[in-house]
Formats: C-alpha cells, sequence, structure tokens
C-alpha cells in the first residue's frame, strides 16, 4: 500500500487512471491493486520516453510501431500542424469533396508505393483500414458481376484489428469469441513460421510450394467463386516478426490470379521504414491488389489509416455509375494529412530508410547471435524488427507453468525495464521478445538494445 508521503506522480496519475481511464486490451478492474502502477509516460526525445516518475527508457517498440521518427522531430510537425488549422481545420472527403492536402498526399503516396497502385481511401486507423480494403474487395467483385465472392482467406495466428469486420480476420479465439460469430466468413492458412517443422523445410523452396498447395486446397475446399481477398502481412508480427521464404508471395499472386480474389498486403507495420523500404512487400516481390497502412504514415505525430488500391481494381470500383458506399468523417483529416505530408518529406530529407539499409545487418548479426543462449529458441525479423522466440527447456521444449511464471511473465520484462529498455514480452503459447526500434536508431543504441537483451536473456538462460 503505498502511503501518502511516498506518493509519485506515477502513483497519483494511476489512480486517476484507474477510476476514469478505460485502457486497451487491459484488464482495467485489476489497475491500481496489489501496489502495481500504470506505466505512465509523459514525454519523449530522440528515440527515448521518459516515464512520469522520470526514468529514461529507450522505446524499443515505436510507440507499438508507429514512432519511426522517435519524439524529436516535433518543431517541424508543429509547425506543419499550425500552417493547416490556420488555413482550414477541417473539411471531409465525402459527397464529391475534397481539400488540397489530402489530394496531395494521395498524390505522394502514389509516387513511393509498388507499382500500378495510384488511389488511396483514407481512414483513421488500421482496423478501418483493412474494413476498407474488405468492402473494397466486395464491391469489386459485385461490380464484376461475381456477388457471390463473400469470403476471406487469412492466416494463423495473424492479428489485423478489433474492429468487428477486423475481427474476423484476426486468427485469436480469445479476442473473437466473447463477440459471437464474425461478420466476415474467414477461414485461416498457416502463416511462415517454420521454426519447429520438419527441417526439410528449412530450403525456400520446398516450404513455399508446401504453403502455397495448402492454400489451394483451402480455396479448392471453400470454393474458388466464394473467395473474396485473401489477407497477409509482409512479415507477420503476431507469433513474432515471422518472414516468408523466397517466393512465397510471388505464388500468393499467382494463386489470386488463377482463382480470382484479390491479394491484400496488409503493411500496417511493415510499411514507411520498418524493414527498410517504403512497403516492406517490396522486399518479397509481393505485387498486393490492395495495401493497409497506418501506424508509420504519421510516424504517430497524428492518427491516420490509409487504403491503397491498385489500378485494375479502380477501374472496376471507379466504373461511370458506381458509388462506394463507404466512409469516416475523420478519413484524411486536414492535420493528418499535413503531418503525413511531413513525415514523408523528413524520412525522405533525412535518409531515414538508408538509415535502416545501412544498420540492419549490423543489428540480423547482434540479434541472431542471442540464438546462442539457451533460451533463445529461434530469431526471426527484418529490417528494425525482431523477435525472439523463447523455449523452457534445454531440449528447445515449452516451459513448465513455473519456469513461464519465473521467467517469461517476471524475470525478463522486470530485467528489461529495469535496464531502460521497452519491448515487447508476449507470454503466450510461443513466448516472444520483440523489438522494433524506431528508425532513425543509429548503430550505439542498437548495440545497446541488444547487449540489455544479451544480459536478461544469459540470466534467464542461467536459470533455466
Ligand atoms: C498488421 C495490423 N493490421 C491492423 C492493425 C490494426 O490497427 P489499429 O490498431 O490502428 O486499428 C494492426 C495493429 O496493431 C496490425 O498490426
Amino acid at each position: 500500500m503505498t502511503t501518502t508521503s511516498t506518493r509519485t506522480p506515477a502513483d497519483g496519475l494511476s489512480a486517476t487512471a484507474a477510476r476514469h481511464l478505460l485502457l486497451n486490451m487491459t484488464p482495467n478492474g485489476s489497475l491500481g491493486q496489489d501496489g502495481e502502477n500504470l506505466f505512465v509516460v509523459r514525454r519523449g526525445e530522440g528515440p527515448y520516453l521518459e516515464d512520469a516518475d522520470g526514468r529514461r527508457h529507450i522505446d524499443g517498440l515505436s510507440g507499438l510501431y508507429c514512432c519511426q521518427l522517435g519524439y524529436s522531430y516535433a518543431p517541424e510537425f508543429a509547425e506543419a500542424a499550425e500552417r493547416q488549422l490556420r488555413e482550414l481545420c477541417f473539411s471531409p472527403l465525402w459527397s464529391s469533396s475534397a481539400h488540397p492536402t489530402a489530394i496531395e498526399l494521395a498524390e505522394r503516396l502514389a509516387r513511393i508505393a509498388p507499382e500500378g497502385v495510384e488511389a488511396t481511401f483514407f481512414s483513421g486507423g488500421g482496423a478501418e483500414a483493412v474494413e476498407t480494403a474488405w468492402k473494397i474487395a466486395r464491391r469489386y467483385h459485385a461490380l464484376r458481376g461475381e456477388p457471390g465472392r463473400t469470403k476471406a482467406i487469412s492466416r494463423r495466428g495473424a492479428y489485423h484489428g478489433l474492429t468487428i469486420g477486423a475481427l474476423s480476420l484476426t486468427d485469436d479465439p480469445g479476442l473473437r469469441e466473447p463477440y459471437g460469430p464474425g461478420a466476415i466468413d474467414t477461414s485461416f492458412v498457416s502463416n511462415t513460421n517454420r521454426f519447429r517443422l520438419s527441417p526439410a523445410y528449412a530450403d525456400d523452396e520446398v516450404y513455399s510450394a508446401h504453403l502455397l498447395a495448402e492454400l489451394e486446397a483451402a480455396v479448392l475446399a471453400e470454393g474458388p467463386e466464394t473467395i473474396a481477398m485473401l489477407i497477409a502481412e509482409p512479415v507477420q508480427n503476431r507469433g513474432g516478426c515471422i518472414t516468408p521464404p523466397e517466393g512465397y508471395w510471388p505464388g500468393l499472386r499467382a494463386l489470386a490470379d488463377r482463382y480470382g480474389f484479390l491479394l491484400v498486403a496488409d503493411e500496417v507495420i511493415t510499411a514507411f521504414g520498418r524493414l527498410g523500404e517504403w512497403f516492406g512487400g517490396d522486399l518479397y516481390g509481393s505485387r498486393p491488389d490492395i495495401i493497409t497502412v497506418a501506424k508509420g504514415i504519421t510516424a504517430g505525430y497524428a492518427p491516420m489509416g490509409a487504403t491503397m488500391v491498385g489500378d485494375r481494381v479502380v477501374e472496376v470500383i471507379n466504373q461511370p455509375g458506381a458509388v462506394l458506399n463507404h466512409g469516416y468523417t475523420f478519413a484524411g483529416h486536414p492535420l493528418s494529412a499535413a503531418i503525413a505530408l511531413r513525415s514523408l518529406e523528413i524520412m525522405e530529407r533525412d535518409r531515414i530508410l538508408e538509415n535502416v539499409r545501412g544498420h540492419q545487418d549490423h543489428l540480423a548479426t547482434r540479434m541472431n547471435a542471442l540464438a546462442d543462449l539457451s533460451i533463445v529458441g529461434d530469431v526471426r525479423g527484418a529490417g528494425f524488427f525482431y523477435a525472439l522466440e523463447l523455449v523452457g527447456d534445454l531440449d528447445g521444449g515449452g516451459f513448465s507453468d513455473r519456469a513461464r511464471a519465473d521467467l517469461v511473465a517476471g524475470l525478463i520484462p522486470r530485467r528489461l525495464r529495469e535496464a531502460g529498455l521497452l519491448a515487447r514480452v508476449y507470454n503466450r503459447a510461443a513466448p516472444l521478445v520483440q523489438i522494433a526500434p524506431p528508425l532513425i536508431s543509429d548503430r550505439q543504441l542498437l548495440d545497446r538494445i541488444a547487449d540489455i537483451l544479451a544480459e536478461t536473456l544469459a540470466e534467464a538462460s542461467a536459470r533455466l
């Protein structure tokens, strides 16, 4: 129990939050019990965050994969925001009306998008962008005389958002079941995680062929004429930075073409430099029909989502007389659009993609070296996006309940926090530690992150 005399700023804020603030994905009713404080973030600078009690942390997660530029560009963003607000605070993209900033941003995005993707529908965040992709896919098929394409395919363990439509595409029974049957009839196929699979799948060609055969069988079982779209991330976040084998994305493209469904690349995390490219799918030859983005599009300085649509689809949904009967009041908000434009400008000017490309091999070397620790079963990732899958015994097996409680829920997150690194520790069937540092990080910071992970996981390994 905290006494008044020892109350810190975080204590006071935690108590107020426990009473008045309902947090996302949080056991809100348990907040404040057992003397547990909320982690209250007060300010940011460079790649660092300072908490309400004045402690500094490396933001090893870029504020949930949003803050590509860290926290030091505020004056430039403030100037962009002020200029926009003085000019025009708000105007919707509704009923044949638009404003110049959204038009400029849409044109700007077309310049960096993969070839053949030139039009954008804006929204407020990732889940809205995903639901927009779904509606566009349905409209596309209906306008082509195939209204029976009412099903989606997603991948096991994938997360595509929590609004009711996006939730149907998210493979997490714990998240879905409380809300009844999904709004979208979705079947799930394997993701591209080959850890614990047969050594034969170490060969990219063999593994891709295996995954594509499974997908094709699923499409045939559902009925190809019923499938509207397949959604997949270039590198799947949930399950731990799961990279695809070579040939997988070209294979998805070929199956989409053969069976007539649309290929949607969910780049909510992987776009805007996370993998060293504007769009992570470019690394893997993704050639999607639709790309969903959010998070890094504004570098976290304002909320925004966007659904970028390929020419072939636009040609159909824009046919004379067809109405895109979908929308959000704040879609393409002038403030968010001005911030996104400024962020893209800064990323280009300060060569942020080049920074990732220049350091990614070093980060890969440092992360791969952690595989020598007995608690690390697998290291996965690309660019500035890595996960370590933890194993509970020296033979690479699972965790006992006790080791899970002691290490995955206890020692590891505690030590990382004490060492001043914000990383994601998932205490799930496959426990993971994940990092996604700001794209401005230099070699020294990446080394510091790797050192903290190494020290923490060496201590945990010794306790196995
Ligand atoms: C791949 C992916 N898609 C969609 C979403 C949903 O985005 P939002 O939380 O902005 O709705 C997320 C969120 O983390 C995501 O990681």
